[in-house]
């Protein structure tokens, strides 16, 4: 049994006549990734600011790293660091001047403040740009310095609003691994993000908002089974088999050219071993045998009825 970093009931946020949060229900394990999943518009920074004490909700209760939001704000102020959607860095400073900058708000002494800066830097891969204005640096390396500013205290959670909407492939997968590297170490991550692979990647639980209310929720695994779709593979040595086979499971889709019958089933063990136990009865046997689930795309299409245009 974990503990929750992030414990949310009935969320809600309007901005004059518009309901942006309209109920919006969330519990993030301590030491957990937990991605918050939508298209553009879908009220996932709001959540982020509401959450980080940056805006007040309208409506609702929410506990971060086990403070009341609206009662114990400055605890929870304390506890967070939040990487918003778009880069809080200074351009104007260098790589190391804007990491000094968050040092010395931190309040650390002259020696410890340079050997945090230099750590974070070489953690980051921004060695070597340390020097050079924030204004040359590419999309992905402001990112990366953003996230080290983050990092300047130590945050046991940490608020990523799409850190990688925008990266290349090469920077989207060194955010990645730096965010695995944070959990490894015990902090509990709340990520935003457009991308359905990236949820799959990186989450252990998924909770997918549209419009205001979160029509799904659950690690990739759950959100994919519960769908139609889901089907065992099974592949025969020759053409014989798979004709035998096909006559005893006659709900299956059969492929010549790939010697394989797909079987409808849900992938839990009572539906393989039925389907094995069939098999079994008519002495069949497949060569190899593979449970197929679909992907993000299809949940969220299949849960919202539209599909997520906003990352194409
Ligand atoms: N300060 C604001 N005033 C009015 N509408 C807002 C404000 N902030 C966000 N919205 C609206 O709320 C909706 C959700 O926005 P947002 O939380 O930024 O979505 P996302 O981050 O998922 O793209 C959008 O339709 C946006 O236009
Ligand atoms: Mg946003």
């Amino acid at each position: 049994m974990t503990t929750s970093a992030i414990a949310v009931t009935g969320l809600r946020k309007t901005f004059k006549d518009r309901t942006v949060l309209d109920g919006v229900d969330l519990d993030v394990g301590s030491g957990t990734v937990f991605s918050l999943l939508g298209p553009n518009g879908a009220g996932k920074t709001t959540t982020v600011n509401l959450l980080t004490t940056l805006l007040r909700a309208d409506g609702g209760t929410a506990r971060v790293a086990g403070h009341d939001l609206e009662t114990e704000a400055k605890a929870v102020r304390a506890a967070i660091g939040v990487t918003g959607q778009f880069a809080a860095v200074d351009e104007l400073l260098t790589g190391q001047e804007n990491l000094q900058l968050m040092v010395d708000l931190h309040g650390a002494s002259a020696g410890d403040g340079r050997r945090r800066v230099t750590e974070l830097l070489e953690r980051f891969e921004l060695t070597e740009f340390a020097q050079k204005p924030a204004s040359t640096y590419s999309g992905g390396m402001r990112r990366k310095l953003d996230l080290a500013m983050t990092l300047v205290g130590d945050p046991r959670i940490v608020f990523l609003d799409e850190p990688t909407t925008g990266l290349d492939p090469r920077s989207r997968r060194t955010m990645w691994s730096i965010i695995r590297e944070l959990v490894a170490d015990g902090v509990t991550i709340f990520l935003t993000t457009q991308y359905l692979e990236e949820a799959d990647q990186l989450a252990d639980r998924i909770a997918v908002l549209d419009q205001g209310r979160i029509v799904a929720q659950g690690t990739p695994d759950e959100l994919k089974r519960q769908l139609p779709g889901t089907h065992i593979r099974l592949r025969f040595a020759g053409t014989a088999e798979l004709d035998a086979a096909a006559q005893v499971l006659a709900d299956a889709t059969r492929d010549d050219d790939g010697l394989t019958l797909r079987v409808p089933g849900d992938g839990g063990t009572a539906s393989l071993r039925a389907l094995l136990d069939r098999l079994d009865e008519y002495s069949l046997t497949a060569d190899e045998l593979s449970v197929h689930t679909p992907d993000l795309d299809d949940v969220f299409l299949a849960l919202t009825g539209h599909t997520t245009e906003a990352t194409k």
